[in-house]
């Protein structure tokens, strides 16, 4: 049985909304956020949804995160473009871009937007599913500048961020092929959401501030600090280094490194650049077709059926299925932090009580 809270989507986005509204944000940034934010407990990512508000709010309040900002181009070169993120909301900043990508994919049938100095863009399938919603290939190159929390192979501290990486594939009457990761074998919000939640992390996950193997999420919250390993050894550490790069250096922004670490642990400052490929110009009729044949394929692969074979994507398709339908899970210790959060942007305690009595049910 599950236990903890349940909030229905539709009203937790409303609840956020409301909250940002109160921090100082207009109603379209609030919208965009919150719609973000909702979209990734939907989608079972909950390390990259509301849970992230109080770091928000801090970030605000040190003066990193700016409300009501947008990206800015900074040189249009016809099929590649590059935007400054000008320390906005990511959610609105790539928003931005994205849209101007789709534009200009839709013009020259390829394109490269590469966006800097964004505040945190969250959950990158957010932004690939837009990107094969307008009919489009999709790959994105991410880091997180100057907050290493992430290991080299061979290496025993924290050197980078945990660099994203995600395609998405547009199927027709199908849902997309999503690939959409961490290079670190978790997601650093998955140890907060674990550590939130008192429970270990898998092996391999994790070193010490010796750098010693751990499972205790504990070691990215409390000094002295240990720091994630990458996924697949080696392999996922070649495709971090890439993603630094591809994200940080390409987009015109910076990559992490003495002169470019944060001081604040709630200032996430994320680059990414993406590439947006039209399907339709390539000389593939059979694409759809050899697709699905694929699909079919691996899903055959002798299982366990408790557990059938599933292709990118799909996990985050029925999470978002059944959580619409059932509610959004939420431990208490994280909720309890969003409604401390709530009164620090100046929401009114009558207020989130109303709020708490219309989006609270226990289990
Ligand atoms: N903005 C940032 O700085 C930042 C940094 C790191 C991660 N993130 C985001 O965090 C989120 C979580 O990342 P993560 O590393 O925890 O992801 P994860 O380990 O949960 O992996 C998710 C990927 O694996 C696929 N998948 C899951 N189960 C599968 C199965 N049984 N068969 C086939 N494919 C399967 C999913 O469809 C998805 O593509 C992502 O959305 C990522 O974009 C953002």
């Amino acid at each position: 049985m599950q236990t903890g809270l349940r909030f229905q989507a539709a009203k937790l986005q409303e609840f956020v909304e409301a909250l940002l509204g109160y921090a100082g944000s207009e109603p379209q940034e609030a919208r965009l956020v919150a719609d973000h934010l909702v979209s990734a407990n939907l989608a079972g990512h909950d390390s990259h949804g509301v849970g992230m508000i109080p770091s928000y709010i801090r970030s605000l309040a040190q003066g990193y995160l700016q409300l009501n900002q947008h990206a800015s181009v900074v040189k249009d070169a016809g099929a590649v473009v590059t935007l400054e993120g000008n320390a906005a909301f990511g959610q609105v900043a790539a928003h931005e871009a994205i849209q101007l990508g789709i534009e200009k994919a839709r013009q020259f049938g390829l394109a490269a937007v590469a966006l800097h100095n964004s505040h945190h863009i969250g959950r990158i399938g957010y932004w690939a599913e837009k990107c094969a919603a307008a009919g489009f290939i999709s790959i994105h190159f991410v880091n997180v500048v100057g907050d290493p929390m992430v290991a080299p192979f061979g290496g025993k501290d924290s050197r980078f961020g945990t660099n994203p990486l995600c395609v998405v594939f547009p199927r027709k009457d199908a849902p997309p092929l999503l690939l959409d990761y961490a290079t670190s074998a978790i997601a650093f919000g998955k140890t907060r959401v674990a550590w939130h939640k008192g429970e270990p992390v898998a092996d391999g996950c994790l070193i010490d501030e010796q750098g010693l193997p751990t499972n205790d999420p504990a070691v990215m919250h409390v000094a002295p600090l240990g720091s994630l390993l990458t996924f697949a050894q080696h392999k996922g550490y070649a495709m971090a280094a890439m993603c630094e790069i591809l994200g940080g250096a390409l987009s015109g922004g910076k990559t992490t490194h003495q002169e470019t670490l944060q001081a604040s642990v709630d200032a996430i400052f994320n680059c990414m650049t993406t590439i947006i490929l039209n399907p339709e110009l390539f000389d593939a009729p059979d694409m759809q077709q050899q697709t699905d044949a694929f699909v079919e394929w691996v899903k055959q692969s002798p299982h366990d059926p408790a557990q059938p074979v599933q292709v990118p994507g799909e996990w985050e398709m029925h999470n978002r299925e059944t959580r619409l339908a059932q509610g959004i899970p939420l431990d208490e210790s994280s909720w309890n932090a969003i409604c401390q959060a709530a009164r620090e942007a100046g929401m009114p305690d009558a207020e989130l009580a109303r709020f708490r009595g219309e989006l609270c049910s226990l289990n």
